[in-house]
């Protein structure tokens, strides 16, 4: 049985397609991730995968049950840990569990020894008794991710719980979700638009962009079929011989692409390996010096621009604008 399994999903907002026929299977206990810039569609799918909004077409299950025939048991075996932050500030850390664990009609005599268990994971002992309102951002993150453990779901969806958040905070949230992910055996479904995220945590990331998935695989797979390693160097001198340098490398065996900017030269090629000791051959065979080199991988950032076109980091800046925007004057009530 698959943990998740969605079938040509779709979900319009009047004649917007929010998300656009999507498909994919997720294996229990994989820790899944779904990379895509700010309005991809990712919030949309989780909110049908947790029973929150019904699909306009197409089928999904969580656990094997259907989350529009079925939702009380697939809320049964789920956590969801939304976007927003959704502790209550007023209550405390604990109280704020100790609400979670009614709503989840929890038995009562587990409550205490649970809430004592979520609190030591995401190590906020110290704070359990203060109000949520004097919790760094970080901290409140934490509690809303032991609100959505509470009940010891079997899959737990995650909607970009490291945003906003300091790299060192993100560091730290991505520790206690590998954590959650070994000591509980859960599967895990994240929703990110960090890259580096999706490619560290994740055993399997779908790439989706404008409500469909454009990719799904190992963060491995994905940036070893984009082929290319790419070797970058600059020269100390030689700078008149730029041309008929790069003339001489075009002509090395394996070397796919050569190009210039400013004064670095950058080679693509399957077979660094073999390259590299060519150029040195070369440019000490025309007397020039190379300052520095470097070879670099494909990285996930390659992976999203081959599939999509454009670079998540532009697009999510602008959109994340146009959302801080539209929240505040939502809280203006424009
Ligand atoms: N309730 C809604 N009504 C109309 N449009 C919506 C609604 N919810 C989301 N959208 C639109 O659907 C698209 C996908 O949104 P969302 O799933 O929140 O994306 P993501 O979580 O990837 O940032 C966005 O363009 C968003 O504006
Ligand atoms: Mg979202």
């Amino acid at each position: 049985m698959h943990a998740i399994k969605v079938d040509s999903l779709s979900k319009n907002f009047e004649k917007f397609k929010a998300v656009d026929n999507i498909s994919f299977q997720i294996e229990e206990g994989e820790i899944f991730g779904f990379l895509g810039p700010n309005g991809a569609g990712k919030s949309t799918t989780m909110m049908i995968l947790t029973t929150l909004l019904k699909p306009t077409s197409g089928n999904a299950s969580v656990q094997g049950f259907d989350v529009v025939t079925q939702a009380k048991k697939v809320r049964e075996n789920i956590g969801y840990v939304q976007q927003e932050i959704g502790v209550d500030e007023y209550l405390t850390g604990r109280e704020n569990l100790v609400f979670q664990s009614r709503i989840s009609q929890m038995p009562k005599d587990l409550v205490e020894s649970r809430i004592d268990e979520v609190i030591s994971l995401v190590e906020l002992e110290e704070k359990q008794n203060e109000a949520a309102i004097t919790y760094s951002g970080g901290m409140r993150k934490r509690l809303d991710i032991a609100c959505g453990l509470i009940h010891r779901p079997k899959v737990l969806f995650l909607d970009e719980p490291t945003v906003g958040l300091d790299i060192q905070t993100r560091r730290k949230i991505w520790e206690y979700i590998r954590k959650i992910h070994k000591e509980f055996e859960m599967t895990l479904f994240v929703s990110t638009h960090y890259m580096e995220e999706a490619d560290k945590l994740c055993d399997r990331v779908g790439i989706i962009d404008y409500g469909k998935i454009q990719v799904i695989d190992t963060p491995e797979i994905m940036k070893n079929a984009m082929g290319n390693d790419m070797i970058s160097f600059s020269l100390i001198d030689g700078i008149a011989k730029q041309d008929e340098l790069i003339n001489r490398i075009k002509q090395i065996e394996f070397v796919n692409q050569v190009t210039r900017k400013q004064g670095e030269i950058t080679i693509k090629s399957s077979q660094c390996s073999e390259v590299i000791p060519k150029i040195f051959q070369t440019t000490t065979e025309m007397g020039i010096e190379i300052d520095s080199l470097s070879l670099n991988k494909p990285t996930l950032d390659d992976v999203f621009i081959s599939y999509t076109g454009h670079n998540l980091r532009d697009d999510t800046t602008q959109k994340l604008n146009k959302r801080k925007e539209f929240n505040l004057n939502r809280r203006r009530g424009l």
